[in-house]
């Protein structure tokens, strides 16, 4: 169950794995993806320079930045390797047709 505030996002259906949606969400532009049937959101932001992610090759648990290749790790945001300064990810689940996704963290 996700805390915070909520917004429905539609997805083409089915969404199966290897999937990728780019959804702009009140302001904000937001990858959703489903990796191996488990889905992910993340802000569209590369964490080194800031390039969008949309079109980068889905490695694993991890996307390829399209502009000079780090790996974004989809479920914690964090550049691969290194694991810092990582990129906002935003809680996600399921819903009819599309995904609810949870804007704020628990608690704010
Ligand atoms: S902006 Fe993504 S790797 Fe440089």
């Amino acid at each position: 169950m996700m805390a915070g505030r909520q917004v429905f996002v539609e997805l083409p259906q089915p969404f199966g794995p290897g999937k990728v949606k780019l959804a702009f969400v009140e302001g904000l532009q937001i990858l959703i993806v489903n990796v191996d049937g488990t889905l992910r959101a993340i802000a569209n932001s590369c964490p080194h320079a800031g390039a969008s992610l949309y079109g980068g090759k889905l490695i694993g648990t991890k996307i390829r930045c399209p502009s000079h290749g780090l790996l974004i790790d989809l479920e914690t945001g964090c550049l691969s390797p290194g694991g810092a300064a990582g990129a906002q990810t935003y809680a996600i689940e399921e819903a009819q047709g599309g995904a609810m996704i949870a804007l704020e963290p628990a608690g704010d």
